[in-house]
């Protein structure tokens, strides 16, 4: 097992990782002296997972569980709802624990309510995505999609610990590896250019989940992001740099309708367009932005999306969270490895969308 620490400063916390470790979710309950546990799934990962944790929860203290509708569709107050009427329905108090049981969506919908219910009740992911388990599960960014745009309401709220079994990644759809690997792909490309070659030398065995190769690149991407997180935990200036290709791909997502494109995908897609957005300001060779495209479809990621309005692109990205007073900012690389956090004229933004598929 791998043992990493998130050391933000109010609420420090480990990552465990490793194959068959789900049990420990049953010791990290008797370690917080949880009085009831609260699973959050959805109605993919239960029939999958929730019967083997339930019982392992139970074998310490009162555990129920809710089950979502799935899907980034239901990523809305309807969901959060859900899980605050099953808490107060089951008297949850403040030493219970939500445990949040699935990928991305599940894990931020679980923590968001944990976040309010009582005004804050501790909660333990664990991530059964290869993007949950790189990316979403650690770092405590928590919420929800509003039709306005991506995780417009939420909440930082630190999980008490992050429980990432290997072995569920087994059941996951390729489609949904592919995802993860996006978000893996942007560590790489924003932090550390030594892990972006090494993705380069294992993609095919990344996809196939070869379990030595996915255990280190998972350890290498939460040492990326705890690194970040613990710097910065509430994004006030290093932490966005963790959003490369997020302006471009949440507003792909919003425009094609939430749950059409995966995140990942979306992001597969912004990183692509983040990396064209410097080449021509000079930041990034063209021989940078063909490995990160190379990478990509490698990944079996989409590259390319054909047909949505650059007006209405540029419309979406005006209301991404990094932007202020209608001006939006990018996450760029300095080549790869290196990134910053700048805007950019809008007549350059047009031309990479417009090089990019999107239509005038
Ligand atoms: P997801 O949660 O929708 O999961 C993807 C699909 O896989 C779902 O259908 C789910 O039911 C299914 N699934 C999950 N685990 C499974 C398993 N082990 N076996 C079979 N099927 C399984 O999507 P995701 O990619 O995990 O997460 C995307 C979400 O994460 C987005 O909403 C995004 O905004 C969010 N996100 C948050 C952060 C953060 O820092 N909080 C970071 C990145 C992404
Ligand atoms: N995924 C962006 C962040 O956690 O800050």
């Amino acid at each position: 097992m791998i043992t990493i620490d998130v050391n933000v400063k109010n609420s420090p916390y480990k990552i465990y990782l490793g194959e068959n470790i789900l049990s420990l979710i049953g010791s990290e309950l008797q370690k917080l002296k949880a009085s009831s546990a609260l699973i959050v799934t959805n109605t993919t990962v239960g029939p999958l997972y929730e019967e083997q944790i339930s019982n392992i929860c139970n074998a310490v203290v009162r555990t129920e569980s809710v089950r979502l509708p799935d899907g980034e569709a239901y990523k809305n107050w309807d969901s959060v709802l859900m899980i605050l009427n099953k808490l107060a329905g089951m008297k949850a108090d403040r030493k219970s624990v939500v445990i949040a049981l699935g990928g991305g969506v599940v894990g931020d919908l679980a923590g968001f309510a944990a976040s309010i219910y009582m005004r804050g009740i501790r909660f333990i992911q664990v991530p059964t995505t290869l993007l949950a388990q790189v990316d979403s599960s650690v770092g405590g960014k928590t919420g929800m999609n509003m039709p306005y745009g991506k995780n417009m309401v939420g909440s930082f709220h630190q999980p008490s610990v992050v429980i990432a079994d290997s072995n569920v990644l087994r059941t996951l759809p390729a489609r949904e590896i592919s995802a993860g690997l996006g978000e893996i792909i942007k560590h790489g490309m924003l932090a550390d250019k030594d892990y972006f070659a090494e993705l380069e030398a294992k993609m095919e065995q990344l996809r196939e989940l070869e379990a030595e190769e996915i255990a280190k690149i998972v350890a290498g991407s939460c040492r990326i992001k705890s690194a970040v997180v613990s710097e910065d935990e509430k994004e006030a200036g290093r932490r966005a740099c963790l959003n490369l290709g997020h302006t471009f791909g949440h507003a792909i997502e919003k425009l094609t309708g939430y749950g059409t494109w995966l995140h990942g995908e979306a992001v597969g897609c912004g990183l692509l367009l983040a990396a064209q957005t410097g080449r021509k300001l000079g930041k990034v060779s063209e021989e940078e932005v063909n490995k990160v495209e190379l990478l990509l479809k490698r990944a079996n990621l989409p590259t390319r999306i054909e047909g949505l309005s650059i007006d209405d692109a540029i419309e979406a990205m005006r209301g991404d969270k990094k932007s202020t007073s209608g001006v939006i900012h990018f996450v760029l690389m300095d080549g790869l490895g290196k990134s910053y956090v700048s805007e950019v004229p809008e007549e350059i933004i047009r031309e990479v969308l417009l090089e990019g598929g999107y239509k005038p």
